[in-house]
């Protein structure tokens, strides 16, 4: 077993009510048994304090936030910086989200100027890549995910790489309720942390958590799990059940 840190981080999207999403997390904490891996509950912003007051004393049970914005403050209407995630209780952000990318236009550049926002913020970044189904069937993945890597992490120094967690999801994966094969997303993850090896040495490489997002469900988690170079899963629709949820986390 890799001495690399396993997560299990909930992405619950734009999905539940405050009273709802309080209700999830209580149960998340109420069922939860003791265990290694970290689990990370991604709320929408106005869940963040109330979920971060129901987790604080449960041992590796993080919040993370599911954007954030580049500057440290000032006349961006509707936006949130990263220190007052901080001040809510995050410890995470996710960032780079293919819904991101689509629907709001992030390019790389603004991934990667989040990320190193987030870090100097002392936020650790969940970092999303994943190709469209066009491009696998083109082959093209490893290109796409390599650029996408290069594009949004490669400007970090060593020190603040060592902050960043990365999700391989695969767009084609997400919300479909189809999962990649496990030799596909075991393929990609040697890929990426070969990149890794190649930018920040070998033992970086190791020791950098790449997780598995797209279709995860308690029937499949264990078999990607498995993977050599699979760390762990972002969850989408699966991450709204707590039994669910925690299934998936204990199938490590
Ligand atoms: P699903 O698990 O619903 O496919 O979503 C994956 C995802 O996008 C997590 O960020």
């Amino acid at each position: 077993m890799s001495k690399r840190q396993h997560i299990v981080a909930g992405n619950w999207k734009m999905n539940k009510d405050y009273e709802e999403g309080r209700a999830l997390a209580l149960e998340i904490v109420e069922k939860l048994q003791p265990s290694e891996t970290i689990m990370v509950l991604g709320t929408p912003y106005i869940h963040l304090k109330g979920v971060a007051h129901i987790i604080s004393d449960i041992n590796n049970l993080y919040l993370a936030a599911q954007n954030c914005h580049q500057e440290d403050s000032g006349a961006y209407t509707g936006e949130i910086s990263t220190d007052m995630l901080r001040s809510v209780g995050c410890t995470y952000v996710i960032l780079g989200h293919s819904e991101r990318r689509e629907y709001f236009q992030e390019s790389d550049e603004l991934i990667a100027a989040k990320v190193s926002q987030a870090i100097r913020h002392g936020l650790k970044p969940i970092f999303c890549c994943g190709e469209l189904l066009q491009t696998r069937e083109a082959g093209a993945q490893e290109a796409v995910v390599g650029e996408q890597v290069k594009k949004g992490l490669f400007n970090l120094t060593p020190e603040e790489f060592s902050q960043v967690v990365i999700a391989y999801e695969p767009v084609w994966a997400i919300g479909t309720g189809k999962t990649a094969s496990p030799d596909q997303a075991q393929e990609m993850h040697a890929f990426i942390r070969g990149l890794l090896a190649a930018q920040y040495g070998d033992e970086a490489a190791q020791a950098t958590s790449i997780l598995y997002g797209g279709s995860v469900k308690p029937d499949n988690a264990q078999e990607i799990f498995s993977k050599t170079d699979v760390d762990g899963g972002l969850i989408g629709g699966a991450s709204l059940k707590a039994n669910d949820f925690i299934a998936i986390a204990n199938s490590f």
